[in-house]
């Protein structure tokens, strides 16, 4: 299977089993939108909830919180997202007039095979719109490109109200939008998407030790969700957006290339600085214990929640001699366990099956599925990666035993309805 057949197919799958669909697809598409399925949207919502778990629950130095996506325009002059900051180069291919990101362009146009492009300039890729009845200057808005200086401007908020000591983080999840010249290779790159993104506040001089400890930390949150074939790379100075000291991305091997996933950057004081100075607001930090003040330093791991999702999808993606598997990490698997009826048109079997379902249900996410043969059954359920299948057959009626089946080994073993809970809390952590 060649990679770029493995996309095809991967792609072909997502809309098939109801994962990812083109945006407004009645009306012929829009380039850079999707929407998100039933499974689609179980995915992307595991992989949010494993984020926020780590991020925010499980730690005692991180707080969430969720900003509104348009903000005052004052906030995008003083992080700089207006004058230059965050724009694109533009270039147009001089025989055909396709457009494209600098970055894009490699030797020849891709749409007509061109060799002589114009010289690059300045696009920035902030969504405009207007805020109220009036469509004049003053009413211009953007939509955010990053969910970043939504915390930012929140830093004082969450000061006075949270007890809260530096070294400490404000994480949030939300919908970021960019109008992206080239939106390519899938849900990679889009013009609307999820971002999880934590500023994480250090005192100045800790800075580069936390900066490696985020690197570290969340390259080993991928690996727990069991992701392959990702690595760490460093950009180069001429890389780095203007505020960084130092950035790592994770990299993932995706079937067109290794491609960032993540990016960990240091920010310095760069924000609270430009904020601090725009608003005329003190967001300096005072520590109690030595009355010490200072700007602090920010690190920040941002992560695209869309991307992310394809990363996991590429990685699961296997096909076996008589069947397809995404073998997701069960915390990730959209379902997490299917069940069955062994035949569909006999009374005392579906109702026992239907008890069994109804009780999982409470505490795991289940999906029921009576159509066709039990091998159909199990073939549909390892195509859309749920781990566990159990199956109510004859013998249930006599011995309240079922049949669990595993996705991975296919291997079966006998349970007791009454031990299903336990069985499954230990086998889908
Ligand atoms: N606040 C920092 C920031 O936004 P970024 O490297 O521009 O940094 C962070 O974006 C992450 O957001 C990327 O690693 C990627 O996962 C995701 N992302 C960025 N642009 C995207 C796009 N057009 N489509 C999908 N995901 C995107």
């Amino acid at each position: 299977m060649s990679e770029e057949n493995r996309l095809e197919k991967i792609v072909s799958l997502c809309k098939r089993r109801g994962f990812i669909f083109p945006g407004s697809e009645i009306y012929g598409g829009l380039s850079g939108f999707y929407d998100f399925g039933p499974l689609g949207v179980e995915l992307k919502f595991n992989i949010k909830q494993e984020w926020w778990k780590s991020m925010v629950h499980m730690r005692d130095d991180v707080v969430g919180m969720s900003a509104a996506i348009i903000m005052n325009p004052k906030a995008w002059e003083a992080s700089g997202h207006l004058d230059g900051g965050f724009a694109d180069n533009l270039v147009e291919c001089k025989k055909c007039h396709q457009r494209f990101k600098a970055d894009d362009f490699e030797g020849v146009c891709l749409n007509c095979s061109g060799k002589e492009i114009t010289e690059p300039r300045r696009f920035n890729i902030m969504f405009k719109t207007f805020a109220g009845p009036a469509e004049d200057s003053a009413s211009v808005v953007y939509l955010r490109p990053e969910t970043t200086p939504g915390i930012m401007v929140n830093f004082k908020n969450i000061l006075d109200t949270m007890r809260v000591k530096i070294p400490f983080g404000i994480a949030q999840i939300g919908k970021a939008f960019r109008n992206e010249i080239n939106p390519k290779d899938y849900i990679f790159r889009t013009r609307e998407f999820e971002q999880m993104e934590l500023e994480y506040f250090v005192q100045p001089g800790r800075d580069k030790e936390s900066f490696k400890k985020w690197v570290d930390l969340r390259f080993k949150w991928y690996e727990n969700l069991g992701l392959k074939n990702i690595r760490k790379r460093e950009q180069s100075k001429e890389e780095r957006a203007h505020y960084s000291s130092a950035t790592t991305d994770i990299e993932y091997e995706f079937p067109f290339g290794w491609k960032e996933i993540e990016g960990i950057a240091n920010r310095t004081d760069f924000d609270l600085k430009a904020h601090s100075r725009h608003s005329g607001q003190d967001l300096s930090y005072i520590d109690k214990e030595s009355g010490g003040k200072f700007i602090p330093y920010v690190i920040e791991p941002s992560a695209g929640v869309e991307r992310l999702a394809l990363a996991f999808l590429c990685d699961a993606y296997k096909e076996e001699k008589d069947r397809i598997i995404l073998s997701f990490h069960p915390r990730l698997a959209p379902y997490k366990i299917a069940v069955f009826p062994l035949l569909a048109n006999k009374e005392e079997l579906v109702k026992k099956a239907q008890g069994v379902y109804e009780n999982l249900k409470k505490d795991f996410v289940v999906a029921w599925d009576d159509r066709g043969n039990i091998g159909k059954r199990y073939y549909s359920q390892d195509e859309i990666g749920t781990p566990m299948a159990v199956t109510v057959d004859f013998q249930t009626l006599e011995d309240d035993t079922v049949t669990v089946r595993d996705r991975d080994t296919t291997k079966q073993e006998r349970v007791k309805i009454q031990e299903l809970k336990n069985y499954f809390e230990k086998k889908l952590k």
